[in-house]
This record gives C-alpha cells, structure tokens and sequence, in this order.
C-alpha cells in the first residue's frame, strides 16, 4: 500500500476505530491457549476484541499457525476497513529450535553467531504467523540478583550494542515482508536493568550522565540497526514512570535517536501508572502515557476505555491519536499484511531441522565458559566416568521464556554423553545425587515439595557417592532451577542449594577429578564450588542442543571459547559489581595495609571471575602490545597489535578484547572500558596477529559540562583476554 493510501484508510477510520488500533488484547481472547507471562484468559466485549490492532502470545502453543490463520480469517472478515490484526510474541533465545539464553550467547562474545540464530528464530515463528517478537533486551545487567540478567547480553555496553543489532539485523533480515522475518521490539526502554537492589520492578536511581553512557547505547544501536518498534519499562527512572515519561520518549527516543516506529508498553504498564503514584486512576494512566508517547497499550485497557473520550473532550490532540494510529498501520504495511495477512503461514522453510540444530549446537558449544582446569582435566578423560546431578539427565535446559520450546526436543547431557563416549572404552553410569531445589524454596514449596523430600535425598547422595567413588572421572552437574531465572526471580542468595552443595562434597570426597558444570541464567557465587572441582566451566540455559553442544567441549571435539559477560562475585555484597567501575580517591593498595581505603573488610573488591575472563584447552600466549604510534589525533587513527600463539598441545579459541582507560578526565573515566574485541582459534603451534584500529569517535564520552566528546590527555591500552589482566601501553590524543 503506498503512503498515501495508508493516510486515506486512516482519513476514512472512525475515532474508535483509530483509538482501538492502539489497543493490544492479550492472546487469551482470541485463543484460550494462548499464554504469556502465566495469563491466558482474558473475557473482552467482542468490538474490542474485533477492533484492536494487535495481540500477543498467539502462535506459541502446539497448533501453532493454524490458529493464527483462523483468527486472522475471522478477523478481517469482520473488520470494518479489513485491517488486519497484528500479532506479536516473545521470541526470545527460539522458537521452536532453542538456543542459548541471551547471556550464554553474550559469553560467546560472537555477534555473527547470535545474527544466524535470530535468522533461525525468525523463520520458525514467521512460518508460525507471528509477526513482531519482543526482543532484542537491550537492558544493561550489572546486578547478579535481578533475574532478568539471564534475557541480557551482560554488563557492557559495546557487548550490549553488538549483540542487540545483531538480533535485529537477523529477525528482520533485508525485506519485512519476508514471512521468515519478524519486526524487532527493542526493550524494555529505559534503564529497567538498574532496578535498585536488583528487584524486580524497582525504581531506577541513575544520574543523567550514568544513564546517557552506559544504559542507553545499546537501546540505540538496536535502533539504528533498523528495529521497529521500542517498548517502554515498567520502572520509574529517578521517580517518574518511564511509561509516563515523555523526555525519555519522545526528547530522547524520538528527537535524538530519530526512532520513527511505534512505541509500545509493557504489559499493564499504562495500568501500573495508578499504583506507581503517578496517575490518579486508569484515565489519567492513559493520558499520561499517550502524552508522553507510548503508542500501544498492552493490555492495560486504559486506551480501549478513555481514549475516544480523552479525545471528545480535547485533552489529547486528535492528530496525537493520528500519528500514533498512523504508525501502526505502517508497520503492518511494511509487514505486507495489507497484500497478505496470512504472511508466513504458506511460506517454506529455508533451513532444515538438521541445519537449525547445528546452529544452535554450534551456539551451545561458544557459549560455554570453562573457569578453571588444574591438571587439564578437560576435556574428559579416563574409563569410568560418572555423570552426577540434578542436570544430569535433565531435559530442562531451555528457561521460562522459551515460550513454544518443547523440553522433549531437548538433547539431554546423559544422551548425549551416550553418542560422545560410544568408543567401546569409556563406562558411563549416571545418578541425579539430589533433588534440583532445596525444599523450603518458594518454587519448590509450588511445584515439587515432598514429604519425604530429606529420605528422598539422603538416598540420592548415598548412590552417588558410590557412582563417585567408582568413576576415574565426575562430570557433576549442578545450577539453577530452570525457572529461578526470568522476569520476577530477584534473588538474594547467589548460591547452589544447600542439597547441591551437600553433593559437592560428597562427591569431592569420593573422587579426585570432578568436573564441575554450572546450569544458571546469572552469575552465581562459585568459590567453594571452585574450590572442591578440578574443572569448572558454566553451561547457563544452553537449550534445544544443550546436551551436544556441551559434550562437543567435554570430548574436546572443540575447545572451550567463551567469556563472561558478568563479572562473578565472591559474594552477593559486593553486587552490583561489574569491571568498568571508577577509580576512587583512595584506591586499595595491591599490597600492605589497606585500612581507610575504599574495600570491605571482610571480601575483594575484585570479582572471584571478572568480565571477559575464560579458558581454552591450548595455551594462549600474548606478547606485549604494539603501537603504530604514541599519537592519535582527532582525524586519524592508530593501530594496537598482540601476536598469540597457541603454544600448547591442543586447540584454542578465545575472544580478544581490547580496552582503554582515559587516564585524567572533566568527568572520571572508568579503570577499563571494551572498545573491541574478535574472537580467535589456533591450532597448536599456530599464531596469529591481532590487530585493532583506534580512532577518537572511541574515546568520547559525556563530558563534565554534559555535553559527548573527546578530552585531549594521557589514554592506557591493553589487548588481553579477560578484563584485569596484561600491561597497558600509552598513547596520548592531541587536540
Ligand atoms: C512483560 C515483560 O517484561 C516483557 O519483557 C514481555 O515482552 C512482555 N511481558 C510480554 O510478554
């Protein structure tokens, strides 16, 4: 439809058509199966139900596409101009076919990698007829007890940036009308990620500056990746509810980032304006929220209800309404709904299942970051070995938002252990060793709570220190329940459960090599789990391939590569902790006496494992770094050069990552900042020279007097393979 026939079809709607294009209805109206976020049921007055512009969480469950073609039959039969209706989901780490949860894709540090699995995402829920995915979550994770880090890339912003464009890039691919691609919904704008203590929900209290540098780039390199729509937070920043907020929305969103597509609230977002203490009541909610630019309301209702009438009575501009209304049918435009609303549904596949599964074990395989290997340990040697754990054999290794991800495709450890050990040689055996949880949790007291819950587990461990002190080799696994991570899991304790950690020991006392795999969707405190394995290597939530792309690394069929994307703490106390902090004006001495610094008395400020940190089966040397010239000036560039050589016995493959330390500045720069990074894989023996390019648009940040640049003066540089270690070289930037 061309532009100008989109304005005549919104010239023709009627004051309720236009403010219902506005209204998205949960899919529970329209499919009773449908469910997102645990609503499925929602009774709705059928002229709503036929005029609201879009839904989500159709397309999720078995029946999949077929029920979205006979919703959209019955739909645009009825409506009045046959406007189609627009259907949204959570598409977030796969569809049918899962991969690794964001965060474990951030540990791979491999933008290429996660651009091809949003291609595969795309098309698995575009032949299912879902239009528009809520992803990429572009939210900066500092905070280890906010359960949302899990749907995050991490803590970095240049990380952040990288990866979220990436998704965008591959949902949307080149042509929107593809109905193997679907619109992105970059979110949850803005600073949802610093929720105070790391609760779920909670105010955000950052400075404009804290904001503007490190929260919001992400956001924006989504957009300029080309993504559709933003959707707005639940939090309030600095008091005001970001759905409220129309500097953030419209000042910064709309006239600085130049975002021209639709806005979108969260779910019940415009609603939560009345408990927030910020709108009197659900009219006010909707006109404070359209005033300050949210387009759609999801399934708070307040538009359906007050907005005609806000209207009528000329509180809201009509040409507000209009603009709003506008965009949206452009986007169903650029979807090509108007020539076909049945996008997708009748399109082939472009990828196999074999292929589809490949990638995403490719994926699990970068994703995993080996901690510690004493006596290489790794990959898995010996003639008995023993794999012990609740993940074990367990086929939950999607998490709670892989929505149509089925636990019965999922590739367990114990089968694929089965394939990967298949030499005739190696004996496996496999015992769970305890219960997942420990049985005063909230989660098990609502699923698994037994009475006899401690038999239960002394019985577990009592087997799996006889499997342990049978095997040459313990591969233990442990982690998180599935759901422990997500949206609403803040938790206070970053550790295993009691019963896992019971285990731990028991197993440590029984063998001397344990292999120690860590199931989790956000840093954890790993100390004493460290301290009792000979390995440690963290898997997250890997997903449909967990199992393979896992024993791939355990084999050593492909060497271990990632890096954390979070830094992991000794302790919950020190979170938020993440490795781009400020210096202070009385930094803890590395030795001696290091009374009235800024430290605790009682842990490092140090992480146990910092960001970017992970080890690789050969042995990667790093010589010194190189520079083209001490220099830079604002129009040129210089070059940074490591040479690695890979000088152990077997393959290598690690994330390179450089970072700069702007030494004196009108605001304080952080002790390191990532400005690049490329991965790398050497055979043994082999080397290779790493070379970045250093250029001034690099070294800007907000300034003093709030204004972005660049300050002339002393920079530090280091190209390593983790965030604290190698020797910085020197440059200066001239005026
Ligand atoms: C609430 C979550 O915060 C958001 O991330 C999600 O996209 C919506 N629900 C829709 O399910």
């Amino acid at each position: 439809m061309t532009h100008q026939a989109l304005l005549q079809l919104l010239a023709d709607m009627s004051l309720e058509e236009k403010a219902l294009q506005l209204c998205q209805l949960p899919g529970g109206v329209y499919n009773p199966e449908a469910a997102v976020t645990g609503i499925s049921r929602y009774e709705v007055d059928p002229r709503i139900k036929q005029l609201a512009g879009s839904t989500l969480g159709v397309g999720l469950g078995k029946k999949g596409s077929g029920t979205i073609r006979a919703i959209q039959e019955e739909y645009m039969k009825n409506h009045p101009h046959h406007i189609p209706l627009l259907f949204m989901a959570d598409i977030i780490h796969g569809h049918r076919t899962v991969f690794p949860c964001p965060l474990g894709q951030g540990a791979s540090f491999d933008p290429d990698m996660t651009e091809q699995a949003a291609t595969v995402q795309a098309e698995e829920a575009g032949l299912d007829g879902i239009h528009v995915t809520f992803s990429p979550m572009a939210d900066l994770s500092r905070d280890a007890r906010w359960g949302r880090v899990m749907e995050s890339t991490g803590e970095d912003k240049l990380l952040n940036s990288r990866m979220a464009a990436a998704m965008v890039r591959g949902y949307q691919g080149n042509d929107l009308k593809d109905g193997r691609s679907l619109a992105a919904c970059v979110k949850h704008f803005a600073a949802y990620g610093a929720a105070d203590a790391g609760r779920d929900y909670n105010n955000t209290e950052l400075s404009e500056h804290t904001l503007r540098e490190y929260f919001l780039p992400a956001y924006e390199a989504a957009i300029r990746a080309g993504a559709k729509l933003v959707m707005s937070s639940f939090n309030s920043w600095n008091g005001i509810p970001v759905t409220g907020h129309p500097w953030l929305l419209k000042k910064v969103l709309r006239e600085e980032m130049g975002f021209s597509g639709v806005t979108i609230s969260d779910w019940d977002a415009i609603g939560q304006l009345v408990p927030h203490g910020f709108a009197a009541d659900k009219r006010d909610a909707a006109l404070k929220a359209m005033q300050a630019g949210v387009d759609i309301d999801m399934c708070t209702l307040a538009y359906t209800e007050y907005l005609e009438a806000l209207v009528q009575s000329g509180e809201i501009d009509e040409k507000l309404l209009d603009e709003a209304a506008l965009r949206v049918l452009e986007l169903k435009n650029e979807l090509g709904l108007f020539e076909n609303p049945f996008r997708g549904l009748d399109d082939a596949p472009r990828y196999t299942d074999a292929q589809k599964r490949a990638i995403a074990r490719k994926a699990v395989a970068e994703s995993l970051v080996l901690l510690k290997n004493d006596g290489a340990a790794l990959p898995v040697k010996g003639q008995r070995v023993a794999f012990i754990g609740p993940y074990a054999q367990s086929e939950e290794l999607i998490s709670s938002w892989a929505l149509a991800g089925e636990k019965e495709h999922t590739v367990s450890l114990w089968e694929a252990a089965q394939s990967a050990f298949a030499d005739g040689e190696t004996q496996l055996r496999t015992v769970p060793g305890c219960t997942m949880l420990d049985n005063d949790t909230e989660l098990a007291r609502g699923h698994y709570q037994a009475d006899d819950w401690d038999a239960q587990n002394e019985a577990l461990l009592r087997d799996a220190a006889e499997a342990a002190a049978w095997a040459d080799t313990v591969v233990l696994c442990l982690g998180e329940h599935h759901l422990q991570s997500g949206e609403s899991t803040s938790r206070v304790s970053l550790r295993l459960p009691q019963v896992q950690q019971r285990l731990l020991h028991t197993v440590a006392a029984a063998c001397d090599r344990v292999i120690t795999l860590v199931f989790c969707g956000r840093p954890l405190e790993l100390k004493q789990v460290s301290a009792l394995s000979q390995a440690l290597m963290v898997c997250w939530l890997p997903g449909t391939e967990g199992g393979n792309g896992i024993m791939d690394v355990l084999s050593g069929k492909v060497p271990p590569s990632g890096s954390l994307p979070m830094s992991f703490p000794y302790s919950v106390g020190q979170e938020p902790l993440h490795y781009d902090s400020y210096p202070t004006g009385r930094p803890k001495p590395a030795s001696g006496w290091a009374g009235f610094t800024s430290r605790y008395l009682d842990c490092s400020n140090d992480p146990l494992y910092p960001f970017g940190f992970g080890l690789t089966y050969g042995n990667l040397s790093i010589s010194p770094v190189a520079l083209s010239a001490n220099e830079l000036t604002p129009d040129g560039s210089l070059t940074a050069s490591v040479t690695l050589k890979n000088t152990g016995d077997l393959p290598a493959a690690r994330t390179v990552q450089l970072y700069i330390r702007d030494v004196t500045g009108s605001r304080v720069r952080p002790v390191r900042e990532l400005k690049d990074f490329r991965r790398v894989s050497l055979a043994p023996g082999e080397e290779t020279t790493v070379s970045f390019t250093v250029t001034e648009p690099m070294l800007r940040f907000w300034r003093g007097d709030d204004t972005f640049g660049s300050e002339s003066g002393a920079f530090r540089l280091w190209i390593s393979l983790d965030s604290m270690s190698g020797d910085a070289a020197e440059f200066t930037l001239k005026a």
